[in-house]
Formats: structure tokens, C-alpha cells, sequence
């Protein structure tokens, strides 16, 4: 099938990129030149593991195209995906979507033949009538049907994940269109994954449940880990007890800092806003937003106890800022609140994170990226290791730091308390 892909970001590049894998031809377009350009000269403008290798094989063949001529593109296709983003308005919870709008703008003006044109982006529920709204002559001449098909792609393991999805949610009452969509995602569904079709705001409202059930899972655990300190409890031990529950599962039951990236954080506020639109209160999910910024308070707080109250000159070095492994995303990431407050107390941070360095502490004065472990431990007073890449996992603290009295916060439980204890390491986890 001949496919468009509109907006090539994580979504867009990494479902344009699968796509065109399983033998589709595939057209990606972004408004930023200097991404299409990047991405014509066969380099990827994400960290995505496994990603280039893909994108170059199918380039070469000539079924993966990268443009900024919308036109050119959408003509030549039959499905055309929405991939662009849907951040939170600056002042409302809301979910801009000004973006997909435009999209859809744009597409009234270039459409002259039959097209699918599925939101992949996340929006919304009721955003779909929104977008058939706007294209209502082509609906009334049959030129197009407007379908959900929410994406779940986690970064990091982004391909894995596209390729052998859980479920493949269509939101249509087309069956011309769900017959066409079947079919493009056969090669995927014939797998291990479901493909679930749905109503069109039953897709879009699936995508937002999800995510916010995610975060109030992790908020929940989150909770009681600071019960667990408390009481003397292992929490690596709680998700593991309840984790064996399989009405509970022991996934996104991890306790760490704060949830962040670009879905969480964004997809949580727009549901609330959302229901507020509709006179719905979802206080279970307000509370989780509210629970979610009280954290980076506290495991900030938490640092300057370990720090005895006393930050000023302080070296502090964070492995990874990321907001998760595998991934040069910064969105939302809690080492960024983290950062700035602890800058701001004199402290001078080092920061190394696999993925390189990042422009949201360029212009801090005593925020510096360093290019190894090692010199960023070398003589720290506080090593917090904020991200679990799979290189942070077996570290040798005493010979890193070379210095007598430092301290560990492990933000992501990776080592073993009582082990740290033995080697007379100063080590603080999470909820233990
Ligand atoms: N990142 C994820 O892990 C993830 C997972 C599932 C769903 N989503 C959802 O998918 C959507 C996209 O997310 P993302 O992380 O890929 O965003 P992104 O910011 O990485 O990419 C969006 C891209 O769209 C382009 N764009 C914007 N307007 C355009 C236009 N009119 N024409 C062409 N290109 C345009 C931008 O230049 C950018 O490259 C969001 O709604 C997000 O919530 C994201």
C-alpha cells in the first residue's frame, strides 16, 4: 500500500519507517527541512535503537521517502496518518491541536480521490468529528473516511514494540476502511497482537484511559514507597509480592522519581481538561497529576537530607537525565526540575547520559556534560542515578569517584541495599 505519514517525529518516523519494512511504500513528510534533509542523507534525528539500520535498508530500496511537499505526498497515497504533535496548551491543561488542524486544512485543499485519514497523533476524544468537520465536502463526496488509530509505541523499544504491538486499536464505523486497515496491518496482527475496532471516539478516548491508568500506576507505587521508608519495608519487594497478582501484573509497578516524557505528563492534564469540558470529575487522575509534581518536591528534598542541608559547592552527578533508557527524549524528564533546583542551591552538577548532551542545560552556568562515567563520578560528593540505562547497571562507585566520603541516591533501585552497606557506601535507594 502507499502510505503518508505526516509529521516524522518518534510516531511518525518510527511507524513510517516499520511500514515501509513490511513492504509498503512509504512517504514521510515534515515541515522541518533540516530533519527531511538530515533523514534523505540516511541520519536519524532520534535516538532510537535499531531505527537507522531499518530506515536505511528501505531507503535504499526505494519504498521510504522523506519530503516536505505535502501535496506530493498525500496524492501519491492512500492512507494518509496525522503523527504530528498534540503538546499541552501553554496556559490550560488542554491538548493543542493546532497541528493536527492544520493538517487537516491542508488536506481539503490537496485531496481529489478516495484517502483514509487516520489520527495516529494523540487527541482528544470528539477531536476525530472535529477533523471530519473540516473535510465535510470530501465526507459528502466520499473521498475520505477519518479514523482513530492511537499509537503505542513506547520509545526505546519503539520498532519491538510497533512490530509486535499488544493491540491495534481502529476507531471507524467504515467498513471500507476496515477492511483497508486490516489488511495493512495483517503482516503485524498475524503475530501476537489484536486488532480491536471500536468507535471513533471509543479509540481516541482508549489511548488517553491507558496512559492515565500507566501513570496512576506508577503514582500508586510511588506512594507507598514513601510509606515503605517509613516503615522499613522493601518496595522492590511490595511490586514484586503484588506483581505475582495476575489481576495486578508487576509492570509500571516500579518505584523511581516522578513519571515524565512526552505522553504521561501531557495526556494526564488533557483528560482532565477533557472531562471538565464534558462536567465529568476524574479525581483519581487529578489526584495522580497533583501526586506526580509533589514528587519532584520531595525526592529534591530528599537530596538536600543527604546532603545534610549543606549544597552550596557541592559536586553532584547525574547518570542520565533522560526521562527513561534508550532515548535522547527530554520531555518532561524530572532530572530537568531537579537540575534547575540544585543549580540554583550553588551545587555544581555533572551530568553524563548515553544519548549525549542536552540543550535544556546548555546555558546553565555549573551544569556540565561529561562524556563518560567516569568523569563524571570522579571526586562527586552525590551520584544520583536518575536514568537505568543498561551501562549505569555494574558500577565500581570507589574506584569511579576516588574520593572518601560520598554518597548514592539510586533512583531506580538498581543496586542491592545490604551489598552497598557491606562495600561501606553511603547509599540511599527508593521506598527501602
Ligand atoms: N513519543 C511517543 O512515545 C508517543 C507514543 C504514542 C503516541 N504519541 C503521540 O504521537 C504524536 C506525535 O508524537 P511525537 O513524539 O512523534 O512528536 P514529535 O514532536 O517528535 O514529532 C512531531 C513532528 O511533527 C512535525 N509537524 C508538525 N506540524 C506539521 C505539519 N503541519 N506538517 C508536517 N509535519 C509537521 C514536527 O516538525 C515534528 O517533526 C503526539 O500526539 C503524541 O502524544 C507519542
Amino acid at each position: 500500500m502507499k502510505l503518508c505519514m505526516i509529521g516524522t517525529g518518534y510516531v511518525g518516523l518510527v511507524s513510517g519507517v516499520c511500514f515501509s519494512d513490511i513492504g509498503n511504500t512509504v512517504y514521510c513528510v515534515d515541515k522541518d527541512k533540516r530533519k527531511i534533509e538530515s533523514l534523505n542523507k540516511g541520519n536519524v534525528p532520534i535516538y532510537e535503537p535499531g531505527l537507522e539500520e531499518i530506515l536505511k535498508r528501505n531507503h535504499k530500496k526505494k519504498r521510504l521517502f522523506f519530503t516536505t511537499d505535502l501535496k506530493d505526498a498525500v496524492t501519491k497515497s492512500d492512507i494518509i496518518f496525522i503523527c504530528v504533535g498534540t503538546p499541552t496548551n501553554k496556559n490550560s491543561n488542554s491538548a493543542n491541536l493546532k497541528f493536527v488542524y492544520s493538517v487537516a486544512e491542508n488536506l481539503k485543499r490537496i485531496i481529489k480521490k478516495y484517502k483514509i485519514i487516520i489520527t495516529k497523533s494523540t487527541v482528544p476524544v470528539t477531536t476525530g468529528d472535529k477533523i471530519e468537520k473540516i473535510l465535510i465536502k470530501l465526507k459528502k463526496k466520499k473521498l475520505i473516511d477519518v479514523v482513530s488509530n492511537p499509537e503505542f509505541l513506547r520509545e526505546g523499544e519503539a520498532i519491538r514494540d510497533f512490530i509486535y504491538p499488544d493491540r491495534v486499536i481502529i476507531g471507524t464505523d467504515s467498513k471500507k476502511a476496515d477492511k483497508i486497515l486490516k489488511s495493512l496491518y495483517m503482516p503485524i496482527i498475524k503475530k501476537t497482537s489484536r486488532y480491536f475496532k471500536t468507535s471513533r471516539r471509543g479509540a481516541e478516548m482508549i489511548k488517553y484511559a491507558s496512559n492515565a491508568f500507566l501513570a496512576t500506576k506508577i503514582s500508586f507505587i510511588n506512594e507507598l514507597a514513601n510509606l515503605s521508608e517509613k516503615t522499613k519495608v522493601d518496595i522492590k519487594d511490595i511490586s514484586f509480592g503484588m506483581g505475582l497478582d495476575q489481576r495486578i501484573g508487576d509492570r509500571f509497578l516500579r518505584a523511581g522519581p516522578a513519571y515524565g516524557g512526552s505522553c504521561f505528563p501531557k495526556d494526564t492534564k488533557a483528560l482532565i481538561d477533557t472531562a471538565n469540558k464534558f462536567k465529568t470529575n476524574l479525581s483519581i487522575i487529578k489526584t495522580v497529576v497533583n501526586s506526580n509534581n509533589k514528587r519532584k518536591i520531595l525526592l529534591t528534598k530528599k537530596i538536600e537530607k543527604i546532603l545534610n542541608k549543606r549544597l552550596k559547592n557541592k559536586i553532584i552527578t547525574f547518570l542520565g537525565v533522560t526521562f527513561k533508557p534508550n532515548t535522547d527524549d527530554m520531555r518532561e524528564a524530572s532530572s530537568i526540575p531537579m537540575i534547575n533546583y540544585l543549580n540554583k542551591k550553588g551545587c555544581k552538577i555533572r551530568y553524563y547520559d548515553p544519548s549525549g548532551e542536552k540543550k535544556e542545560f546548555k546555558n546553565l552556568k555549573n551544569v556540565n556534560f561529561c562524556r563518560n562515567v567516569s568523569s563524571s563520578c570522579f571526586k562527586s560528593d552525590l551520584i544520583i542515578l536518575h536514568t537505568e540505562w543498561n551501562e549505569f547497571k555494574l558500577l565500581n562507585f570507589k574506584k569511579l569517584v576516588k574520593k572518601r566520603n560520598f554518597s548514592i541516591y539510586d533512583l531506580r533501585n538498581l543496586y542491592s541495599p545490604s551489598k552497598m552497606r557491606k562495600n561501606k557506601l553511603n547509599y540511599f535507594g527508593v521506598g527501602r
